[in-house]
């Protein structure tokens, strides 16, 4: 399933304006391969959207989401047309979606890089923390963060942040490496995560949302 953003908030806009071009790509299922359909998005809809919205989600690597692409790779890639992904998101089962695992290989994300895939309907945004990183974000003090976590609480392993890319106050998406902490960055009213993904600054009330995962193998990490 390829899943261009939540449906509550874009799926008018895509059903209305948004013209597809099938780029004839084969259909993948429960590999986690990347798949990029050419998407030609109207400037109406990229305003909509948000520039970051629109470079993560319609050109960043998608990560297939296994128990959906398994049950309507068939309709989905058929005609290749977000309308249709969606309407495939929506058809499926509730318990289908609630299985849907997201697996990646971290070899392909660099140090020092945050990556952004497809959980869900959701970015999910993966960051291969380097020493500093790691060092600087455990020495934070937590009483003053406004949702205090320690950073260890927040990862399985201290050189891989896992957490869901949606800002915690409206719902925008944030920018990768930018801010005042060298997290994450959401323009849309100026919240700042630091590289733990706490809120440390701007309008937004929580810390940006730890997915369940795990990694069951080296290299391997596997959300949902
Ligand atoms: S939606 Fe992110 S700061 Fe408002």
């Amino acid at each position: 399933m390829n899943v261009i953003a939540k449906s509550t908030t874009v799926s008018p806009f895509l059903r209305a304006t948004a013209t597809v071009v099938s780029n004839g790509g084969i259909p993948v299922a429960a590999t986690g391969k990347v798949h990029k359909p050419k998407v030609t998005v109207p400037s109406t809809v990229k305003r909509a959207l948000g520039q970051t919205l629109y470079q993560d989600l319609l050109t960043g690597p998608t990560c297939i989401s296994s128990g959906v692409a398994g049950s309507s790779v068939a309709g989905v890639y058929g005609a290749k047309t977000i309308v249709q992904d969606l309407v495939g998101l929506l058809s499926a089962s509730a318990d289908v979606l609630a299985m849907s695992k997201c697996e990646i290989k971290l070899d392909s994300i660099p140090e020092g890089k945050s990556a952004v895939f497809k959980w869900r309907g959701k970015p999910l945004f993966v960051r291969h923390r380097s020493d500093s990183e790691i060092a600087h974000e455990a020495k934070v003090d937590v009483a003053s963060l406004r949702d205090p976590e320690e950073d260890s609480a927040r990862v399985k392993d201290p050189k891989w942040l896992v957490v869901i890319g949606v800002c915690t106050h409206l719902g925008c998406v944030p920018i990768a490496n930018a801010g005042d902490f060298g997290g994450y960055y959401c323009p849309c009213h100026g919240s700042h995560y630091d590289a733990s993904g706490r809120i440390r600054k701007g309008p937004a009330p929580l810390n940006l949302e730890v997915p369940p995962y795990e990694f069951p193998e080296d290299n391997m990490l596997v959300v949902g």
